[in-house]
C-alpha cells in the first residue's frame, strides 16, 4: 500500500554494545518470487519464513487481484493456490505496488504475455522510478503501455494476445529487468533468451528451475546467457525463505561499529550474487566469522558472528557492485567510522532506487560532519575513525528504508545522536528492526 500515514520521526543514539541473536526476517526477492511463481504455478505452494514487509505484502495482494489464492497460515507461512501459466485472470482495479520496484516490475512482467489489461501505481517515490526499462522488452513480446511522460506510473498496461518470445541483452545490471523478461518468456512459445553482461541476483533463474520450468544458463564472450523454454507447466512446491542478507547487514554493520559489541546473526543467505558486502567488510578489517555454512532450498547460508572491528577504508572494486547494489547506504555509514578514505564506483545504479541513494548519503554524511567527494556514478567517504563522526542532525530518508535504517544506525556510534525524519518506510522491508535493535541494546526512540 503506498505510505499515506503520519512520518515517523526516530533518533537514535550511543549506548552500551550489542549483544545476542539477530533473526532477520527472510528475503525480499525470494520472497517476492516465490509468490509470483507459486501463482503462476498449477496446486500448492507452501512458502515458510515469507518476509512479512509492506513490499512482499503487496506483491501478495496483487496475486490475488490476478485470481491466484494467497493465504497467511501462520507466522511468515503462506499458501499460494496457483493459476497456472497464462492462468492470470484480469484485475478489477489497480494494482498499488506500493514502494517496490521489484514487484512491480516482476508482476508486469509476469502478466505481460496475457490477454488482460492492468493498472499498475505505487507510492511518491515508485511513481518517480523509471519504467521504461522494463515497458520496451516487453512491447517485444507484444505488450502495451500506456503511462505517464519519461516511463511513470501509473501505467497501464495491456498483455500481449498471441505473445513472441524475445531475445534481449538488458541495457543495465539489472535483475529486475531480467527476471521481468523471463517471467514474460513463460506464457510465450519457444525460446526466450536474456543476456546480461554482468550477472545479477539469479534467484529467479534458481527457482524457475525449482518450479519445472527448464533454464539453462551459460557464459558467453557476451555474458550470462540465460535460455528459458516457454509455456511449461509450474508445479507448485514448497520454499523456505533464507534470512535477507541485506537486512542483516544492519546489524552487521550496527555490531561493527558499537565498541565492545558481539552478535550472532544466523542462517543468513550467501548467494554469491548478493554477498559482495560481506568480503568488502572483511577486506576492510571486520570480525566476521562465517559458521555453519550450508545450502537450503537451492541457496548458501552460514550463521554469522560479529565483533567490533577498527576498519580501514578501501576501493570497492566496481565489478564487486552489482553484488551488493543495496548495501552501498549502509557501507557508505560504515565507512564514516573507518580510518581514510573507501571509494565506491560503479554505482549508476543507486542514482534510480527508492531515491537517490548517492545523494541522500553523500548530504545525510556531510550533515553528521564527514567529507564526501561524489559524481555520476561514484561516492568517495572520508571517513575519520570510530569515534569520529559528529552527528547531532536531522536526516531525510526519502521514502527510503535502507536510508532511514542507514543512519539510525550510524547514529549508534555518533558523539550526538542521529534523527531521521521518517522511519515508517524500514516496515517495506523489515518490520521488526526497530524491536530486534532495541533486544540487541541499541538506543532508537521516536
Ligand atoms: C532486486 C534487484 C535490484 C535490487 C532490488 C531487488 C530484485 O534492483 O536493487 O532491491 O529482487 O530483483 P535492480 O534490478 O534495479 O538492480
Amino acid at each position: 500500500m503506498s505510505h499515506g500515514g503520519e512520518p515517523m520521526p526516530m533518533e537514535s543514539r550511543a549506548a552500551g554494545p550489542l549483544r545476542g541473536m539477530a533473526e532477520v526476517p527472510g528475503d525480499k526477492s525470494v520472497s517476492h518470487r516465490a509468490l509470483i511463481l507459486g501463482a503462476l504455478s498449477i496446486g500448492e505452494t507452501r512458502i515458510l519464513g515469507l518476509l512479512e514487509g509492506e513490499d512482499v505484502l503487496d506483491t501478495g495482494r496483487a496475486m490475488r487481484a490476478f485470481g491466484a489464492g494467497v493465504e497467511r497460515l501462520a507466522d511468515g507461512e503462506w499458501l499460494v493456490q496457483g493459476v497456472g501459466v497464462g492462468g492470470f485472470h484480469e484485475p478489477e482495479d489497480v494494482i498499488d505496488c506500493g514502494n517496490s520496484g521489484t514487484g512491480v516490475r516482476l508482476i508486469m512482467g509476469a502478466m505481460a504475455t496475457s490477454d488482460l489489461t492492468a493498472v499498475f501505481t505505487g507510492d511518491a517515490s515508485l511513481r518517480g522510478r523509471p519504467m521504461g526499462r522494463v515497458i520496451d522488452p516487453l512491447a517485444l513480446f507484444g505488450a502495451q503501455a500506456r503511462g505517464r511522460r519519461g516511463g511513470r506510473l501509473p501505467i497501464a498496461l495491456t498483455g500481449a494476445a498471441n505473445p513472441v518470445p524475445v531475445t534481449y541483452t538488458t541495457p543495465m545490471p539489472s535483475a529486475q529487468v531480467k527476471s521481468a523478461v523471463l517471467l514474460a518468456g513463460l506464457n510465450a512459445p519457444g525460446e526466450t533468451v536474456v543476456i546480461e553482461r554482468e550477472p545479477t541476483r539469479d534467484h529467479t533463474e534458481r527457482m524457475l528451475a525449482g518450479f519445472g520450468a527448464t533454464v539453462a544458463v551459460e557464459t558467453s564472450t557476451e555474458g550470462r546467457v540465460i535460455t528459458l523454454t516457454g509455456q511449461p507447466e509450474l508445479q507448485g512446491r514448497a520454499i523456505s525463505v533464507p534470512r535477507d542478507p541485506s537486512s542483516a547487514a544492519f546489524p552487521v554493520a550496527a555490531a561493527l561499529m558499537v565498541e565492545g559489541s558481539d552478535i550472532t546473526v544466523p542462517g543468513i543467505g550467501l548467494n554469491p550474487t548478493r554477498a559482495g558486502l560481506y568480503e568488502t567488510l572483511v577486506e576492510m578489517g571486520a570480525r566476521i566469522d562465517f559458521a555453519n555454512r550450508r545450502e537450503e532450498g537451492g541457496e548458501p547460508m552460514a550463521d554469522l558472528r560479529v565483533r567490533f572491528s577498527e576498519l580501514t577504508g578501501i576501493e570497492v572494486p566496481p565489478e564487486r557492485a552489482v553484488s551488493m547494489i543495496d548495501e552501498y547506504p549502509i557501507l557508505a555509514a560504515l565507512a564514516a567510522l573507518a580510518d581514510g578514505p573507501t571509494v565506491m564506483r560503479g554505482i549508476r545504479e543507486l542514482r534510480v532506487k527508492e531515491c537517490d541513494r548517492i545523494d541522500a548519503m553523500a548530504r545525510g554524511l556531510e550533515a553528521c560532519g564527514i567529507r564526501i567527494e561524489e559524481g555520476t556514478d561514484y561516492l568517495i567517504v572520508h571517513g575519520r575513525g570510530p569515534r569520529g563522526v559528529a552527528g547531532g542532525t536531522t536526516v531525510s530518508s526519502r521514502l527510503d528504508h535502507r536510508i532511514a535504517m542507514s543512519f539510525l544506525c550510524l547514529g549508534l556510534a555518533a558523539q550526538a545522536p542521529i534523527r531521521v525524519d521518517d522511519s515508517a518506510p524500514i516496515a517495506t522491508s523489515f518490520p521488526g528492526f526497530l524491536a530486534l535493535m532495541r533486544r540487541l541494546g541499541a538506543d532508537i526512540a521516536a
